[in-house]
Order: structure tokens, then C-alpha cells, then sequence
């Protein structure tokens, strides 16, 4: 009798010190995480305008999961206007360079708690019958962000259009631009498969890259071709120079953002005066994939479609030598501008 009450006495110490131990855990895990769970983003309408070093970063799930539900568009009225949300215009758009790995870009900078992206490309400045549509149905088209956040968008097509300087100037002559390139020959052919992809998808046949890329009569790079046109970058970025200064524009290293893309986000959020938030964390590499992917946190995590990071076709080397030799003096000419050098052949 007196063994039974003296082991059930035991086992009630048991679970009292467990439940003892067991809050104890739970206030330190709390109190170190405090910083991390608690939505620091002016839900209460609060906020004014701040300095950028004072952005007030929220959760990284807290991002994920509220502002989702709005711009899935499932918020009433009254929920926005009670968290404070608003369409703002971008404060940076990545204008190119198509192939560049502008979404990956993107995507990777929608890891930082303070940037909000507008998903699709919306072709504003670049499409007549958009831009004429005005202003404010560009500022629509923009997701739901809190004030101290800033909207990038995405719409590769800019870097290479006539008007489009001029039209974002119009908008906001101090605006931040991102262009990330990569090796101009490599960039032409990632341009051409994704071409050549849509033709297979029509069952329709297509020309081979060499075929298109030099001129069957000079013999020599063919200008007139677009893949090879839009790989010029100094002569868009020319262009672009008569209506923003060089401090304006960030060049990022395509390349380099396959391979080791934490670095070079870190120039970006310099650059956007954003406090460094995006880490190692964020950035796993996926060996099926062969690209790094995104991880916003513990459960949520992404790779980019396979539409990104396509198998190119095999060129000719003499060819692949031609356009190297051609692109390397505007090459030089880009690095002198740009202050950024690259080892592109
Ligand atoms: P390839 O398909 O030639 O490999 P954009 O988004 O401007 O169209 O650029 C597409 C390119 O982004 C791809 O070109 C791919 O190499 C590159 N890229 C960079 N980082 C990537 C990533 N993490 N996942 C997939 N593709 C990435």
C-alpha cells in the first residue's frame, strides 16, 4: 500500500516537473522569438512615412500568410483599409535584360520582408494600348504592400523598347533600375531556345541559331536579328542614359546570380537602401533542379518553373567565336559605363 502511494506521489512530481520544464521552455523559445512573431508591419494604420534604415520588418510568415490573402484578392474593403494596405507604384523595376534572369531576380528579392513583387509582367511602358490606359491602371495592376514597403516589377521587354525612358521618367525621374545580364552569346542563345520552344509547342520547325545568327551572305554576326540585338547592352543602356544618370541603375550579374546568388542580392538591397535581410537560409540549392530555390521558411519553400533554366542546343564553335569577338568591344564599352566588369570573353 504504502509502495503504491509512494509511486503514484512519484509520478505526480513527474508531471508536474515536466509541465514545469516544459513552460520554461516555451516562455525562452517565446521570449527569443518574440522579435520574430510579432507582426511588425503598421497593421494598426499607425505608420508615416520613415526613413529607409527604419523599416520595420515583419515575419517572413506573417508576409506569407496575410499578404497572400490579399493579393489573391480575397480581402474586403474593410480589411484593407484596416491593415493599411495600399497599391503603390514601384520604387524599382528590373527593365531587363530578357534571358538575364530577371524572374529569378525577382523572385529572390520577394524573399526580403520590405519588397513586394508584382508577379506578372505588366508591360505598361513598353505596350502602347497599356500606357495609354493611364497611370493609375498601372497603379492597380500593382499588388497590396503596407506604405513602408516598396513594389518591384519585372518586365524585361523595357530595356530594349525606345519610349520606355522616357515614359518611367515621366512617372518618377528618381526611380531605382535594376538590369542584370549575363554573357551577351550565352544570353542570345537562351533567348533563341526559348523561341524555338514555343515553335516545337506549335509544331511548327524553326531555323537553326547559326542560321539566324550570321548573315548567310557577309558571312559576318547578323545584326538585324533580335537575339543578337538585344545582347548589345551598351547601346540600349545608351539610351537610357539621356534621361537617368548612371547612380540610378544597378547592374547584376546574371551568371553569377545561377551560381552564387546570395552575394549579389546583397548588392541589390544595398543599392535599394533595404537593411540586409535575405541570408543562406533563404537560398538552398536543389540538385534535381541544378538552380537554387527559395525557401521562405519552414514549410514554404519554391523552385522556379522549368520553363526557367532550359537545356540549350549545341552551336557551332566557330560561331560561338564570331559573336564573342562581335560583342566584345561593346562589351568593354559597357564595363566603362557601368563600372561593373565581368569576364565575358
Ligand atoms: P536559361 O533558360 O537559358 O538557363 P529570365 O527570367 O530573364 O527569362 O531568365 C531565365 C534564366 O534565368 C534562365 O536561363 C536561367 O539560367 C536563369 N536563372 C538564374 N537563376 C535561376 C534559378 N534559381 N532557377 C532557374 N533559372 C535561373
Amino acid at each position: 500500500m504504502l509502495f503504491k502511494q509512494q509511486a503514484l506521489l512519484r509520478q505526480k512530481l513527474f508531471v508536474l516537473g515536466s509541465l514545469a520544464i516544459g513552460s520554461l521552455l516555451y516562455l525562452v523559445a517565446r521570449v527569443g522569438s518574440l522579435d520574430r512573431l510579432q507582426p511588425l508591419c503598421p497593421i494598426d494604420g499607425r505608420f508615416g512615412p520613415r526613413s529607409q534604415d527604419e523599416i520595420p520588418l515583419r515575419a517572413l510568415q506573417f508576409k506569407r500568410g496575410l499578404l497572400h490573402e490579399f493579393r489573391k484578392g480575397n480581402a474586403t474593403k474593410e480589411q484593407i483599409r484596416l491593415h493599411n494596405l495600399v497599391q503603390q507604384l514601384p520604387k524599382a523595376i528590373i527593365i531587363g535584360v530578357r534571358k538575364g534572369g530577371t524572374r529569378a531576380l525577382l523572385e529572390m528579392l520577394n524573399l526580403h520582408p520590405a519588397v513586394v513583387k508584382a508577379s506578372q509582367e505588366i508591360h505598361f511602358f513598353d505596350n502602347d494600348e497599356n500606357y495609354a490606359k493611364g497611370i493609375e491602371w498601372y497603379r492597380k495592376k500593382m499588388p497590396f504592400s503596407y506604405p513602408h514597403q516598396i513594389t518591384i516589377e519585372k518586365s524585361p521587354a523595357y530595356f530594349i523598347t525606345e519610349e520606355v525612358p522616357e515614359r518611367i521618367y515621366k512617372m518618377n525621374s528618381s526611380i531605382k533600375l535594376l538590369i542584370i545580364v549575363r554573357e551577351p552569346t550565352t544570353r542570345a542563345i537562351s533567348d533563341y531556345t526559348q523561341v524555338l520552344e514555343g515553335k516545337e509547342r506549335k509544331n511548327k520547325t524553326y531555323y537553326k541559331f547559326e542560321k539566324l545568327a550570321i548573315d548567310p551572305n557577309t558571312c559576318e554576326v547578323n545584326t538585324k536579328y533580335k537575339a543578337v540585338r538585344t545582347s548589345i547592352y551598351t547601346k540600349h543602356l545608351e539610351r537610357w542614359l539621356k534621361y537617368f544618370p548612371i547612380e540610378q541603375f544597378h547592374i547584376v550579374d546574371g551568371d553569377r546570380l545561377i551560381t552564387e546568388p546570395l552575394p549579389e542580392l546583397q548588392l541589390v538591397e544595398k543599392f535599394l537602401n533595404l537593411p540586409p535581410r535575405i541570408s543562406q537560409y533563404n537560398l538552398y540549392f536543389n540538385v534535381t533542379r541544378g538552380f537554387y530555390c527559395l525557401r521562405f521558411n519552414i514549410v514554404f519553400n519554391k523552385c522556379l518553373a522549368g520553363s526557367k533554366g532550359r537545356i540549350h542546343p549545341e552551336v557551332d564553335t566557330s560561331v560561338i567565336t564570331k559573336l564573342r569577338k562581335f560583342f566584345h568591344p561593346f562589351n568593354q564599352k559597357f564595363y566603362q559605363i557601368t563600372g561593373r566588369t565581368f569576364n565575358w570573353p
